[in-house]
């Protein structure tokens, strides 16, 4: 038995040393390991022990069927992070408007902004799910309400970001700019126990993931770049595997363990994701911090994700990422999209 076992509060605690925090980030990492826990305890019991499972019969501000884990985990998350006094205003991919603290608690000096269950489709059939977040401190002045100004910052000013990837183990793995580390929870114990220390992603990988299903409506470059994966013209010399679970975070894990290429690229039909599906606040910026602290990259094809100024909540981008010279290598094949 492994003597030298960390946990994560205790890896948050040596971290905050790091940057001289006064605690507050670790409260909200621990606020949000807590609802992650719950959450995690709702997907290994679904459709076992309570009505968890299904639609909820109403659409979101992404105009997208609602399940009951969406919701659930959403109000799960607000409600651990409303009360402590660290977060000054949110953002949920779940809710219309800014989420603010409701006037009975004390407001903090951070913005949190989550994704609260990512890969919603894949709920009622089994397949791994998610929960994205993102930390920022605020540039609003101390005290008051947060403000569109706190959320709508880009990526590169996050502080501390990390997803919780919901599967046969329940692992979250997280980055306050020092780089990436992995944690598993043991249900046994209750606790997350590092077992991904200093995750670096390989430069090159040989798997890349999308859904081909939208072929027919990629911009020329992007064509170009998906047949010569499944070439041998390819730095390979022989097809890319192809892998898409249809759940970011999951797509994600894999590739930033394995490495290789995610792409959810513009869509020309698609009135709806003309700039893609995916969102930048909650969904790109925070994997895009991780890609970066563990030596990837992500793109919109034409420029760092963390580079872009947001607009607003629930802004979508095209989201190229995984290993640096894969990444690097598309965006030579889109710069032919703009012909
Ligand atoms: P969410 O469930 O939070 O809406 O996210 C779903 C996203 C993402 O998890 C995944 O990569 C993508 O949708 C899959 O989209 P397609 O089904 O269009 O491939
Ligand atoms: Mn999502
Ligand atoms: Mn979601």
């Amino acid at each position: 038995m492994n003597d030298k076992i960390i946990s994560l509060d205790r890896h948050i605690i040596e971290e905050q040393h790091r940057y001289s925090g006064r605690g507050d980030f670790s409260a909200i990492l621990s606020q949000i390991v807590f609802a992650a826990k719950v959450v995690a305890a709702q997907v290994a019991h679904a459709g076992i022990v309570e009505d968890i499972l299904g639609k909820t019969g109403s659409k979101n501000i992404q105009g997208e069927e609602v399940q009951k884990l969406d919701v659930y985990a959403n109000r799960l998350f607000i409600n651990a992070l409303n009360y402590i006094g660290k977060v000054c205003v949110m953002a949920s991919e779940e809710e219309k408007d800014m989420i603010l603290i409701p006037p009975e608690f004390p407001r903090g000096d951070y913005v949190v902004m989550f994704d609260p269950l990512d890969g919603s489709t894949n709920i009622d059939v089994n397949v791994s799910i998610g929960t994205i977040f993102g930390i920022y401190r605020r540039v609003s002045p101390p005290g008051g309400d947060g403000t569109l100004e706190d959320c709508l910052q880009p990526g590169r000013k996050l502080f501390g970001a990390g997803y919780v990837i919901y599967s046969s183990s329940t692992i979250l793995v997280y980055t306050t700019g020092n780089g990436v580390n992995g944690f598993s929870l043991d249900p046994s114990v209750g606790e997350f126990i590092l077992s991904h220390p200093n995750i670096t992603m390989p430069r090159r990988g040989k798997i890349y993931s999308t859904n081909e299903g939208n072929y027919p409506y990629w911009k020329k470059g992007t064509r170009e770049y998906i047949d010569y994966l499944k070439s041998d013209r390819n730095t390979k010399k022989e097809p890319y595997t192809s892998r898409y679970i249809g759940s970011l975070v999951a797509d994600f894990h894999r590739n930033l363990l394995k490495g290789g290429i995610f792409l959810y690229p513009e869509d020309t039909n698609d009135p709806k994701k003309p700039t893609g599906k995916l969102r930048l606040l909650y969904e790109a910026n925070p994997l895009a911090f991780i890609a970066e602290q563990a030596g990837g990259y992500a793109s919109t094809g034409y420029e760092p994700i963390l580079d872009i100024k947001p607009t607003s909540l629930h802004q979508r981008v095209p989201l190229i990422i995984g290993s640096k010279d894969d990444v690097l290598e598309y965006e030579e094949f889109a710069k032919k999209n703009n012909e």
